[in-house]
């Protein structure tokens, strides 16, 4: 059995990933300091066994507070909004950067061989190729949260190549699905909760950008892990789809699904276009290297966008978020 380590839990990438391992037969250590993290995204696992949840906020040292007993570590936990970087740096700073570096210590004082960091398609800034492969260079992410993931990516790299601990970078698009906690699906329909008849849309509608499911993430980074044997020390895996969805359509799905017809109204945005400063408008991931090893996704874009609205609107029906 795989004693996997999950940080960042409780969130939403990272509860799927917790489903995942679990169901494919391994133990899992699920890590959080509740920052964004919901219980109510773990407790279907808390009578399970083969899951415990340790609480702790990873920009501590961490020292004896996880066990050290693991075969792999799945970083996940981070500040991913990109717009708190606008207000905030300090926050990518310290719970992107400095947390993964205490976690990468983590590893080298328990011996664990074997590490998966959650990167972000923000590393690739604006490419002048898409879809854009892992190999793409130079990597010149336009947003601080891009620039704090490259960060960690350098740094895992360095670990690895000074301590011998293989690393696997995964470097998922736009992630949506019925456990999301930001991000453009959720900003639409708190909106359009408030105002069925009118939707500002930030920017002008026309940035597109691949969407996966959550669902689909978690197993790529499962069915990754598992040819841990056949990769080389230090491997960057894109994960996402084929096809890419307009913000423009993304409104159109969300009205849809509520049932309502609204008009759009844009905000035009910054720099030509974007919907804030650091905000990429095209996003497209060349996903040949994870297709080659196996994953193939389940849902297109637009299908992810629809699926994950539809689980928001019934999650929030049921009393969720
Ligand atoms: N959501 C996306 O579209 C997307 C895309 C690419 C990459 N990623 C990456 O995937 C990972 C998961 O993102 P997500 O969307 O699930 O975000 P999320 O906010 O739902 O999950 C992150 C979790 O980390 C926890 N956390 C934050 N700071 C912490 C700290 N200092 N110590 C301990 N726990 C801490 C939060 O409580 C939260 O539960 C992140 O590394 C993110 O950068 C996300």
């Amino acid at each position: 059995m795989v004693k996997a380590m999950v940080t960042g839990a409780a969130g939403f990438i990272g509860s799927y990933l917790v489903d995942e391992l679990l169901a494919e037969g391994s133990s899992v250590v699920g890590v959080d300091n509740m920052s964004a993290g919901k219980m109510e995204n773990v407790e279907a696992n808390t009578g399970n066994s083969a899951f415990s949840f340790v609480k702790l906020d990873l920009r501590e040292e961490i020292g004896g507070k996880l066990p050290r007993d693991v075969d792999v570590v799945f970083h996940l936990a981070a500040d991913p909004e990109v717009r708190t970087g606008l207000d905030h740096p300090e926050s990518q700073f310290e719970n992107n950067i400095l947390a993964t570096y205490n976690m990468l210590e983590f590893a080298r004082k328990s011996g664990v061989k074997r590490f998966c960091l959650a990167s972000s398609s923000t590393v690739y800034g604006e490419p002048k190729v898409a879809p854009t492969p892992e190999d793409y260079a130079p990597l010149l992410p336009i947003s601080i949260y891009g620039c704090s993931k490259l960060a960690c990516e350098t740094m895992a790299f360095g670990y690895g190549q000074t301590f011998g601990i293989q690393i696997t970078v995964f470097r998922p698009a736009n992630v949506v699905g019925g456990r999301g906690t930001h991000g453009v699906l959720l900003d639409f329909i708190a909106k359009l909760r408030a105002d069925p008849r009118n939707l500002l849309i930030l920017g002008d509608g026309s940035q597109a950008k691949s969407y996966v499911h959550a669902s689909d993430v978690a197993k790529a980074f499962v069915l990754i892990n598992s040819r841990a044997a056949k990769l080389s020390p230090f491997e960057v895996f894109n994960v996402g789809n084929a096809g890419k969805t307009s913000v423009r359509s993304i409104a159109e799905i969300v009205s849809s699904e509520m049932g309502i017809s609204p008009s759009y109204t844009f905000s035009g945005g910054v720099d030509g276009g974007r919907a804030w400063k650091g905000d990429v408008r095209s996003v497209l991931l060349s996903i040949d290297k994870v297709r080659a090893a196996g994953w193939a996704p389940n849902w297109s874009s637009d299908d992810s966008v629809r699926r994950s609205v539809a689980e928001l609107l019934s999650r929030s029906a049921r009393g969720g978020r």
